[in-house]
């Protein structure tokens, strides 16, 4: 963890004010309403949540319970029933919104899309009826690799309307990294796509999903159900495979949904941990519904009229549905508020580097929510691209999924906000579910480089090892004190890794749970919580978590690599960038070819966001007496930094100056 800088200190001083304008029409309108919330809500949090729960969502049957807490294990308004399908669809037929856009879909080659609530209801309801004809039902797994294409989002509706569990893949990932997940998942149908446009080319992801399943490595999936969207010529295995359109042909639209016990899984997704193993992050239904549904509206102050002329919003979120963030804040949470949200396959490319303005420009997008990473490229790429557009229908600017550094806060906020735009730096995890520590827009100021303050209803804390609290401005661990509906339920099929990653680092204080962060951070004097990223074995690449255990385990399974010990370095664009240490295995020798080949090895094994930056040859790592390989050093060296701190316990401190030179 980085030390706490005189730099950062001084950057608090830096307050921005929500401006009047904004904060007049917002949901949360200033910092005295924030505080009733919060206060509220740590008053009595069942009290709080169930009121919205009652409020904000349809419910089949009410719950008996608002909270089941037998720590680490929570379950929300139990015995409730509900259908996340229903909430984001089925309920908006009935109001105006029914002929209100709710997806707009813009493909890279610049062809497009509109789907209203009616029109995605349908195409939901049919998906839904094919999974069954394929044999899918309550409780099955489907897993789900496709590109940013709109049946990305129809596959996981159509999933969770009839109560099957997706899994999402990202299409980034390599046919090895799908096959590991479909088999721990034991998905039984997979989703894909003929291929997907990405700078200029057509990645053809259906070889990949052939790949996966090869020689039946993946004996659970019975079917795979192919949506055409690059049109090359494909292969299909006859009896295995299914066009989309061909069986939406004759699939009918009606499909009611599923009413679902509030605690059934609505999807498993896969994040990176400390072992080489990724871990299947299980999500419910009625808590992940409640908790997307309530942070989009307040977070994004989102607007759901069905005038634009009475400031109805266009949200555009550009994660990957591959990723939690999509699953939040493209897909679930802004259709559950029955908002428009739009998604867009492509990415700035040589052939047209300002997509992204090109975009908002033509959508006017009102909300634009994206990373540090891509800031810092807009940022690397220059302002002419944003100011030759028209970019003064935006109102209100987010980011996600790693610290961001001041300098690219103002330029987002100067150079695409117009200085009009509040930003919302909202901090969360694959875990979380939705936002955790995040601005609501109208009400906190904010401090550039800050997530400010937690959303009502979540306990967040800095401590030590033993759990106890530290002072303002020092580092230390970041916790979450109380259970919150959208968190965790499970490690699927390993509730004792469950356990032991989220719950044992740090031991309960005084009969208080504490979850585990992974994260360092600290407080300032005003109670803004600044993240200063992973204290645990996980890199953040480019905002993607990849555990450094993941990447040895490649490496070491090439036929060269003896041992590996990967560290992230500090990366200027990417935030950080892997860099592997490699001994060889007897008859190998280190060559430039050896490097190029390792880290294409790593992109077959997992796919191209780990592929290392930079991969050094030597003879031997530094490792502690009883073996462990000592990070901290390597980390120091990689970011060419001098060595500082005890290096007594290492076995060997002649490897240590051996790497030096
Ligand atoms: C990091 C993404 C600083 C953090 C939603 C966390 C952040 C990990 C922020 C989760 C932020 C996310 N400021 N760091 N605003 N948001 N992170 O699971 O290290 O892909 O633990 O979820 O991203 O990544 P994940």
């Amino acid at each position: 963890m980085s030390p706490t800088t005189i730099e950062s200190i001084l950057q608090e001083e830096r307050l921005f004010q929500p401006p009047d304008t904004f904060s007049r029409t917002a949901h949360i309108k200033s910092m005295e309403e924030y505080q009733r919330l919060y206060n509220q809500a740590q008053a009595d949090p069942e009290q709080f949540w169930a009121q919205l729960a009652e409020q904000e969502l349809h419910w089949f049957q009410k719950w008996d319970k608002v909270l089941d807490w037998q720590p680490p294990f929570a379950q929300w308004f139990v015995g409730g029933k509900l259908n996340i399908s229903y909430n984001c669809l089925d309920r908006h037929l009935t109001t105006e919104r029914r002929d209100k856009l709710a997806l707009i879909w813009e493909g890279e080659p610049g062809d497009s899309r509109t789907f209203t609530y009616t029109q995605l209801h349908r195409e939901v309801c049919q998906m839904a009826n094919v999974f069954k004809h394929l044999g899918v039902h309550k409780g099955d797994r489907v897993g789900i690799y496709m590109p940013m294409i709109p049946e990305a989002a129809i596959a996981m509706l159509a999933c969770t309307r009839i109560g099957a569990t997706h899994t999402v893949v990202f299409g980034g990932f390599s046919a090895e990294a799908l096959k590991d997940r479909l088999l721990d998942a034991e998905a039984k149908v997979v989703v894909t796509a003929d291929g997907s446009w990405r700078k200029d080319a057509i990645v053809p992801l259906k070889e990949q999903v052939d790949q996966a399943l090869a020689g039946n490595a993946v004996p659970s999936v019975q079917s795979v159900l192919v949506v055409k969207r690059s049109g090359q010529l494909t292969h299909m295995d006859p009896g295995r495979d299914h066009w989309w359109h061909e069986l939406r042909a004759d699939a009918s639209a009606d499909c009611p949904a599923e009413p679902m016990d509030s605690e059934d899984p609505a999807f498993i997704l896969y994040t990176s941990g400390t072992t080489g193993k990724p871990k299947g992050v299980v999500h419910t239904t009625g808590g992940y519904n409640l908790y997307t549904h309530i942070t989009t509206k307040w977070i994004f102050d989102l607007k759901t009229d069905t005038d634009v002329f009475k400031g109805a919003d266009i949200f555009w979120c550009t994660a990957d549905v591959g990723w939690i963030t999509g699953h939040s804040y493209i897909v679930y949470g802004p259709l559950s508020n029955g908002a428009t949200t739009l998604m867009y396959e492509g990415a700035p490319r040589a052939s047209n580097p300002g997509c992204i303005w090109d975009v908002v420009e033509k959508y006017h997008v009102t909300i634009f929510y994206t990373a540090p990473t891509a800031i810092r490229m807009f940022m690397k790429m220059g302002e002419d691209l944003p100011k030759a557009r028209d970019l003064s229908s935006l109102r209100l600017l987010g980011t996600v999924g790693e610290p961001i550094n001041p300098a690219a806060w103002m330029w987002y906020y100067q150079v695409i906000g117009g200085e009009r735009c509040p930003i919302v730096d909202t901090w969360w995890q694959t875990e979380t579910g939705g936002a955790m520590l995040t601005p609501l827009p109208g009400a906190i100021p904010t401090k550039p480089g800050s997530a400010t303050l937690p959303f009502p209803g979540i306990v967040a804390d800095v401590v030590d090892l033993e759990g106890n609290p530290v002072g303002d401005n020092q580092g230390g661990y970041l916790v979450i004190k109380n259970p919150w509906p959208s968190m965790i339920r499970t490690v699927y099929r390993n509730p004792d890794r469950y356990r032991s990653t989220y719950w044992e680092h740090i031991p309960p204080k005084d009969g208080q749970y504490l979850y585990f962060t992974g994260d360092g951070a600290r407080r300032d004097r005003d109670g803004y919580f600044w993240v200063m990223g992973r204290v645990d074995d996980v890199i953040n690449v480019a905002g993607h978590r990849l555990g450094t255990m993941e990447v040895e385990s490649a490496l070491v399974s090439h036929q060269a690599v003896a041992e590996a010990a990967v560290v992230g370095k500090p990366s200027e664009i990417k935030g950080e960038e892997i860099v592997a240490f490699v001994t060889l295995e007897e008859g190998y020798l280190p060559s430039a070819e050896l490097v190029k080949e390792l880290k294409q090895h790593v992109v077959r094994e997992i796919g191209a966001i780990a592929r290392p930056g930079d991969i050094k040859f030597t003879e031997a790592l530094p490792k502690t007496r009883s073996g462990k390989i000592m990070r901290r050093l390597l980390r120091s060296l990689a970011a060419g930094e001098e060595v500082t701190g005890d290096t007594s316990t290492l076995e060997d401190r002649g490897v240590l100056d051996k790497l030096r030179s």
